[in-house]
């Protein structure tokens, strides 16, 4: 027996080693950490479990029947993070490039299974060549299994992409097809087709960086839902960002009360909103002031700034913020804050946590880019988006609601649960400038002085419409709040809602236009 133990350790210290001391030291040298140190950093101590550490490739094209493959290029298996069960799979660049062959595909699946039936999210840090070209097809249907499993356990269990190297091909639709993508900057790069054949196709000249590196995802494209300096710091966001999540649909987030008093008076917030109407300010500071502890996670934090999705808690439990952000673009909703708004509500009302929308938009935004872009399409988004979800489903209108934004942003009428509005919302159809110029356009047109009619058929306006009694008056608007009083009557709904259930017709599923 004590011999085959020892065969065992032989074995098993030959797959620990990964791609050997030379290409170990490669990665290290590009400060990226081995599929192994990542696991054990992302994971408690001592709780990784390995599965599948002896599989091999069968591969013998090109050369590959000589080539071995410790792990197969891929760590899988079970472990805790802050006590909770989590699967966890990580390409190791230090075997073929991380490349995913049939085998390697395989042992991500099993992984992905397990962490379905064991109702445990999953978090796939990616360092891969790509599809490993020497095992052709048999690659591509391997990146089909990953992607099919991906679909099938979306909005079961939670799924988490790391990107820490190269994301390359078909690879990149993995992380695409899962809830979150988290990519480190500079080295974590992704491309459907890299810089030489962009060149080749198209002429284009562009580095891999530019073409793909986390700032681009984090700001133009919209693929990475954060970004962070390093690898240890990106480890440390995907921990905070797992503990605002359930483990799974069925589940609830878990409760972390703190010590923030869920009927804290917010008196500060009364000066928040300056008395101009046009001028800006930080919904951010909104946000620090109502929920607890002043602390909360940004998703997308520099994508479509000018709406912020958010996790924070309130009474110690979970929920999902949507706040237009009247510093950045007067907080007007557009292609880009629709479809980021969206997502994130459908995956608050997926994994069961209430979304609390912040609302201070003057609307949509105007112009041909954005009618020729499908702004109808992308923004019926929000509107389906925030209509199907069932979720407790809290709104606050701060100061602007007028049109379409003001129905798109949680109204009542899209099922908010409760709405409130502080004494300076404006809730009407259209902005006063606007409304008056139209309604009173012959009046200021006949006037002696054009200029005084229309300032006072604007006051006028605003008078009798631009206020929140009009909604009240209906019951839209379940009350009129002082603004201090914001955070008590947010937990107090919450609490009202711990127990909501709605139902839908039944059906295969919705059809949201994307
Ligand atoms: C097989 C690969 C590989 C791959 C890298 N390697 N990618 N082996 N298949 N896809 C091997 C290299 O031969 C090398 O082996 C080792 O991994 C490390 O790679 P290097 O090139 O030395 O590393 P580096 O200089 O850091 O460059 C990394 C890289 C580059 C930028 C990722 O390797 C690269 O461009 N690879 C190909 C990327 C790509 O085009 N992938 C798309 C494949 S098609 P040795 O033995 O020398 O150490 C695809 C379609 C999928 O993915 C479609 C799914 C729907």
């Amino acid at each position: 027996m004590d011999d085959k133990i020892r065969e065992l350790e032989e074995r098993r210290s030959k797959v620990l080693a990964g791609g050997g001391p030379k290409r170990v030291a490669a990665q290290h040298e590009k400060g990226k950490m081995t599929a192994r140190e990542r696991v054990e950093s992302l994971l408690d101590s001592g709780s990784f479990t390995e599965i599948d550490a002896f599989v091999e490739h069968r591969c013998d094209e090109l050369g590959m029947a000589e080539v071995e493959a410790p792990g197969e290029g891929v760590v899988i298996g079970h472990g805790t993070i802050g006590g909770r069960l989590v699967f966890v799979f990580a390409q190791d660049f230090t075997v073929i490039g991380g490349s995913l062959g049939e085998m390697h595909a395989a042992k991500i699946c099993k992984a992905m299974d397990l962490a379905v039936k064991a109702g445990a999210p999953v978090i796939g840090i990616n360092d891969s060549g790509g599809a490993r070209i020497q095992e052709g097809v048999d690659a591509l249907r391997g990146y089909g299994d990953i992607f099919y499993r991906n679909t099938l356990a979306s909005g079961v269990v939670p799924q988490i992409s790391v990107i820490m190297g190269p994301c390359a091909g078909g690879a990149v639709y993995s992380p695409a097809l899962t809830d979150f993508t988290v990519m480190v900057d500079k080295t974590a790069n992704m491309f459907i087709t890299g810089p030489q054949v962009i060149k080749a196709v198209t002429g284009e000249d562009v580095s891999a960086e530019a073409l793909g590196g986390a700032t681009v995802h984090s700001t133009t494209s919209g693929v990475a839902s954060l970004m962070f300096p390093d690898e240890a710091s990106t480890i440390a966001g995907v921990k905070k960002l797992l503990s605002y999540l359930p483990q799974n649909n069925i589940e609830d987030a878990p409760l972390a009360p703190g010590g923030d008093d869920p009927s804290r008076a917010c008196p500060g917030l009364k000066e928040i909103i300056p008395d101009q109407a046009n001028k800006p300010y930080d919904i951010r500071d909104v946000i620090k002031d109502v929920f607890d502890d002043g602390d909360f996670f940004e998703i997308q934090p520099i994508y479509a700034q000018n709406i912020v999705t958010c996790f924070a808690r309130l009474a110690g439990r979970s929920v999902g913020i949507v706040a237009n952000q009247p510093k950045v673009l007067a907080g007007v909703l557009d292609i880009n804050a629709s479809d980021k708004a969206s997502r994130f509500i459908r995956f608050c009302d997926a994994f069961n946590i209430p979304l609390v929308t912040l609302s201070d938009t003057a609307g949509y935004l105007p112009g041909v880019g954005q009618e020729h872009g499908g702004v109808i399409r992308h923004g019926a988004k929000l509107l389906y988006a925030y209509s199907e979800a069932t979720v407790p489903k809290l709104t606050v209108i701060l100061r602007k609601a007028y049109g379409g934004a003001y129905i798109a942003m949680c109204s009542r009428h899209l099922g908010a649960d409760q709405v409130f509005a502080w004494p300076s919302a404006e809730i009407a159809v259209m902005g006063p400038d606007g409304a008056a110029n139209i309604i009173f356009k012959k009046e200021i047109d006949e006037a002696a002085d054009p200029a005084a009619a229309r300032a006072a058929k604007i006051a006028e306006y605003k008078k009798s419409f631009a206020n929140p009694y009009k909604a009240a008056v209906r019951g839209y608007v379940d009350d009129v709040i002082d603004p201090a009083d914001t955070r008590n009557r947010l937990a107090r709904a919450l609490s009202m809602l711990l127990g909501k259930r709605e139902t839908r017709p039944a059906r295969k599923h919705g059809n949201i236009p994307l």
